[in-house]
């Protein structure tokens, strides 16, 4: 078992998120049965959570990635969101799942959903590994949600801080010296 300097606490180990994970999967495989789903993925956070995730989904899918960015190598966000890569596919009459790392504020996914949704897709979910609901600005829901978690910084399994930590297998709680370099 590896540990890491910089985390205070284990929040979610790599078992926890397999397992959790494969229960997703599970859900959205017997929602979406008989359909055909366009997955979205949301970099670079969910990277790790969107791969393993497509590989737990019974169902014929395409995906495809963009790049959002509001937060820059802040611990806060800033509110302004800017599409840095946009999908390639067109999403028209589509079943579409998004697939975030992390609903904090909710302003990122908030406009995304209604950047998508003037896409005029035949469904749109969103799929979250997980959910911060003390620290929502903005009213949006996940569909599927994996762990609501506490209001603690955490990093790994795509979660950066200042671009660290997204390789760790599991998820933790970054110990406060980190960011506020005492
Ligand atoms: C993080 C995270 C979510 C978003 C959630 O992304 O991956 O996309 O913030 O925060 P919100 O609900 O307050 O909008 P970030 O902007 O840090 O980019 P990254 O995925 O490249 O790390
Ligand atoms: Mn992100
Ligand atoms: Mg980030």
């Amino acid at each position: 078992r590896i540990t890491v300097k910089e985390l205070a606490e284990i929040l979610l180990t790599p078992e926890d998120i397999a397992r959790r994970v494969q229960e997703l999967g599970a859900e959205i495989t017997r929602d979406y049965q008989g359909k055909e789903l366009v997955v979205i993925g949301i970099l670079k956070g969910a990277l790790p959570f969107m791969a393993d995730l497509i590989r737990q989904i019974k169902v014929p899918l395409r995906y495809d990635l963009m790049a959002v960015s509001s937060y820059g190598d802040s611990t806060r966000t800033s509110g302004a969101v800017q599409i840095l890569k946009d999908i390639e596919m067109g999403l028209e009459d589509q079943h579409v799942l998004v697939v975030e790392d992390i609903i904090d504020t909710g302003l990122t996914l908030k406009y995304l959903v209604s950047n998508l949704q003037a896409r005029c897709p035949a469904s749109l979910k969103i799929c979250t590994l997980l959910d911060k609901p003390s620290r929502r600005e903005v009213d949006i829901h996940p569909d599927y949600n994996g762990f609501v978690i506490p209001d603690h910084f955490v990093v790994g399994y795509g979660l950066d801080y200042a671009e660290r930590f997204r390789e760790l297998p599991m998820i933790g709680i970054l110990k406060p010296e980190v960011y506020t370099g005492k």
